[in-house]
């Protein structure tokens, strides 16, 4: 889709910022170093004066997906809702650190948060689809001021799009016109994704998408997580180790607002560094 904002070059239209990233990326060369698409320094959030994150770095690679695991209570949610300035809907939250996008501060004077949520999409644990259509969902923040109109039958492949992108097509292209809130609790959590990836956002954010959803429905969104990290860079926070090991590249284990660990998804859980990792993955505590 037209108007996402790619600043560093362009290589969805060709523009490779060297040779070597340019065979990587007609190879898809998975080895090929990947780039930082955010960068999280020194973040600290506390609420009413209580830190629930104590000072966390970290990068998020692009075109990746990281999974992010940890006990309840470790800031998971806090975290990726301080990536798309979320917490600041929250009363008595205090930011500090900084979240680069593409090296930009997200923090920086003159950022617009309703900007960057375009450019960040979340969904959340419970589905949450509008009183409306399965088709007025998906198109629902196309419609928003701001963003360019489209013609109907633009629309009309922009949810044919999104909805075989998030795995749901061909269980509803025979009813569009009917309630999004009729869908099953799995199938109304692909019509989240959906309507997610309708405003084509460069990053995804993913709070325990799959709680709550039978093996068959998480499956899917797996398989549609996997194919979504050609496009778009990955946040999955998850309570099930599991699906961590299976969905993310990277995974990151939060205990009690830091990080204790982050490496590749493979060494994370065949290989831990730290005890506490290692105790968590094999469900000695957690
Ligand atoms: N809006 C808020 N106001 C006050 N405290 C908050 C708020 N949001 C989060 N916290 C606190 O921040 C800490 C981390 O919470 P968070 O929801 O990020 O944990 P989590 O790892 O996502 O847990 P879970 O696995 O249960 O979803 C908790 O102590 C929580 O009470
Ligand atoms: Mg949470």
């Amino acid at each position: 889709m037209s108007g996402v904002h790619r600043p560093g070059g362009d290589r969805s239209r060709g523009e490779p910022a060297s040779p070597r990233a340019g065979a990587a990326a007609a190879t898809g060369d998975a080895a090929a170093a990947p780039r930082p698409k955010v960068e999280v320094r020194g973040l600290r959030v506390s609420f009413y004066g209580e830190e629930a994150i104590k000072g966390i770095s970290l990068d998020i690679h692009e075109r990746r997906i990281l999974g992010i695991i940890g006990p309840a209570g470790s800031a998971k949610t806090t975290f990726l809702r301080a990536l798309d300035r979320m917490n600041e809907l929250s009363e008595g939250c205090r930011t500090e650190g900084q979240v680069l996008i593409d090296g930009a501060d997200v923090y920086g004077p003159g950022v617009d948060p309703v900007a960057l949520r375009k450019r960040v999409g979340m969904v959340f644990a419970m589905p949450m689809p509008l009183p409306l259509s399965i088709y007025e969902n998906v198109v629902y923040g196309t419609r928003l001021k701001g963003t360019a109109a489209k013609s109907a039958s633009e629309l009309d492949e922009l949810v044919e799009a999104c909805l075989r992108s998030a795995f749901l097509w061909d269980e509803v292209k025979d009813r569009l016109g009917s309630s999004g809130l009729k869908l099953s609790g799995g199938q109304q959590q692909r019509l989240c994704l959906a309507r997610t990836l309708a405003v084509n956002p460069e990053i995804i954010l993913l709070d325990e998408p799959c709680s709550g959803l039978d093996p068959i429905s998480t499956a899917k969104i797996e398989e549609a997580l996997a194919n979504l990290k050609e496009r778009h860079t990955i946040v999955l926070v998850t309570n099930n180790t599991k699906q961590a090991a299976r969905a993310s590249d990277e995974t990151a284990f939060f205990l009690m607002g830091e990080l204790v660990e982050l490496g590749s998804t493979a060494s994370i859980f065949t290989n831990p560094k730290d005890r506490r990792t290692e105790d968590y993955v094999t469900g000695r505590f957690g």
